[in-house]
């Protein structure tokens, strides 16, 4: 199975890594395609995989295409290469607001298609991707799509209907999770600590957390409690949290996010 990616900028660059690294395609079977020679140059260096400039000898080429380009850029790819698509081609898009109804519009009703939500971790192989696949997706197309994006990280398959909110908490949160780390090091640099040190103490603490929480399936809230003794210093700083309201600010932020994705997939 030929899989080709249509755009090969940071985002195919981190899934076809991944899934070259991981040996679940061989570079020869992976078709990389973008106008920027730089990037074709990177790709074949880097990867040994197929590149080319040709749109139309990838999609002949390749049952499984990886849509890839810009959100503004994908209704002219699609409109190129319409005329080829096939019931034997299955369309992964991983354009930001892009509809499996629009995506189904701008691709004709022939090729199965399957949208994904990834987000930036990808490109250190611990990635979040939620998909939603159109009724005519098949479960070996889905199984597929979880293999190729569980290679850099978790996948989590999801109606459609939940995409605006998997948009804001794991498209966007990695900047939210970043905001709060930035205001945690100003605070220590505040309280004397070296940026550098700051910057590793809070990075090591979040990552820290965050697989703790993972691995032993504790609740937030639960773990809060057993970190927090009463009147200690874990105890003092959370009072601090619960007046500022930060719950409600996030809550707000993960809203405000959310609004925008459904503006965004309307446009
Ligand atoms: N970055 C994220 O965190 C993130 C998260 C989730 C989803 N996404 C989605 O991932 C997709 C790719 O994003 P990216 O940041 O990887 O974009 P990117 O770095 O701009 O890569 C896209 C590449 O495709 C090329 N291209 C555009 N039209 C083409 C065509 N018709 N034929 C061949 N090549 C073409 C572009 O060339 P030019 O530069 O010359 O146009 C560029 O080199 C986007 O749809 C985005 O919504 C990104």
């Amino acid at each position: 199975m030929k899989i080709g990616f249509l755009g090969a900028g940071k985002m195919a660059e981190a899934i076809l890594a991944s899934a070259v690294q991981s040996g679940l395609c061989d570079p020869w079977d992976v078709m990389a395609c973008d106008k920027v020679e730089e990037r074709r140059t990177l790709m074949e260096k880097q990867y040994g995989v197929i590149v080319t400039d040709d749109v139309a000898q990838t999609v002949k080429s390749c049952k499984v295409l990886v849509l890839a380009v810009k959100p503004q850029d994908l209704d002219a790819l699609l409109g190129e290469v319409k005329k080829l698509l096939t019931d034997k081609h299955l369309l992964i898009s991983i354009a930001a607001g892009k509809t499996l109804a629009t995506l189904k519009k701008a691709a004709g009703p022939k090729p199965r298609i399957v949208r994904v939500m990834p987000n930036l971790a990808l490109m250190v192989q611990e990635g979040m991707s939620v998909f939603c696949a159109a009724k005519n997706a098949k479960p070996a197309d889905k199984k597929l799509v979880a293999q190729i994006f569980g290679s850099a990280g978790s996948v989590l398959e999801l109606g459609e209907k939940r995409f605006d909110a998997v948009t804001a908490l794991s498209g966007s949160g990695p900047a939210f999770f970043a905001y709060v780390m930035q205001a945690m090091v100003e605070g220590a640099v505040a309280l004397g600590l070296p940026k550098e040190a700051a910057r590793l103490l809070a990075e090591q603490t979040l990552i820290g957390t965050g697989i703790y929480l993972q691995h032993t399936g504790m609740e937030a809230g639960d773990f809060i409690q057993a970190v927090a003794s009463p009147k200690g210093t874990t105890a003092a700083g959370l009072a601090v949290l619960e007046k500022s309201s930060v719950k409600a600010a996030l809550g707000k932020t993960l809203a405000a996010a959310a609004a925008r994705s459904a503006e965004l997939s309307q446009a």
